[in-house]
């Protein structure tokens, strides 16, 4: 069975090499000069105005959903918050996940917060942040599923998972292409199963537990053996001056007890 293996040190030692490779100037930072507050056009003021663009995919709560055309979670209200600390307001482009790297390297999101693992693939075209939560991938299937762990799934079963995801990588390799569904969302896989068009879908915990809270009497949660995850902020690869502000937010916010406030408002 795979095992994924911690990234941090990783992550940290590809920054280093390319740290050099780009001024880290984007598309919105550039823009950020000139968004500022009629005649306070003041250093302070100026900081305080300037914009970020955060890529998402608003289709996995507990970390990033809409609800009333309002963009909600953890994701969101901590990059709020980090926004804060660096002293530039935020705003959400809400786009399909598999697209979040290329919209990073393209200039037109100043950074991607998803509840991205950090993975080795990724590391080759992005650079992470700090990490700032931890999870595990779960199996979700129907109550009287007879599917009671992961090995089970071995034979033949048709496993749903959301396009570009780590599930979708994870499972694609352990169970073979032929025996997997991707879905543009995974709610969307959940609604498959109903339909018996699938046997189970693979989505990370918190996200399962979220998803079938209103259905527990239609679904059950299955934890699988893969090994523990890391979420972090992706940047554009040598984003260095961006990535150096994140970081340096991400660490006032977890030691200061405000990034756990906001994911105790959303995981009870
Ligand atoms: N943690 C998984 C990954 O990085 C799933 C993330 C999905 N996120 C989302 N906002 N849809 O692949």
């Amino acid at each position: 069975m795979k095992k994924i293996t911690s990234l941090f040190l990783v992550s940290f030692m590809v920054l280093g090499l390319v740290a050099c490779a780009n001024n880290g100037g984007s598309a919105a930072s550039t823009e950020a000069a000139s968004t500022e507050v009629a005649g306070e056009a003041n250093n302070e003021v100026a900081a305080s105005t300037q914009k970020l663009i955060m890529c998402t995919n608003a289709e996995f709560p507990p970390y990033e959903y809409k609800e009333g055309g309002e963009f909600l979670g953890i994701d969101v209200e901590a990059a709020k918050l980090i926004g804060e600390k660096i002293g530039a307001e935020v705003e959400i482009l809400d786009i399909a996940f598999d697209s979040l790297i290329p919209t990073v390297n393209s200039g037109k999101a100043d950074f991607a917060m998803a509840g991205m693992t950090v993975t080795e693939d990724r590391l080759e075209n992005v650079d992470f942040s700090h990490t700032y939560q931890t999870a595990v991938q779960s199996i979700i299937v129907p109550v009287d599923s007879d599917i009671e762990s992961d090995a089970d799934l071995y034979d033949g079963k048709k496993i749903g998972v959301q396009l570009g995801t780590t599930g979708d990588i994870y499972c694609t390799d352990d169970f073979g292409d032929e025996n997997i569904s991707r879905y543009p969302k995974i709610v969307d896989g959940v609604q498959a199963m109903k339909t018996g068009a699938i046997d189970a879908c693979v989505v990370d915990d918190q996200v399962a537990k979220a998803i079938i809270a209103s259905d527990t009497s239609s679904f059950k949660i299955l934890e699988t053996p893969y090994a523990e995850e890391e979420y972090a902020i992706a940047v554009k690869k040598g984003n260095k001056e961006l990535l150096d502000k994140i970081n340096a937010a991400i660490d006032e916010i977890m030691s200061s007890g405000e990034l756990q406030a906001i994911v105790d408002k959303y995981i009870k």
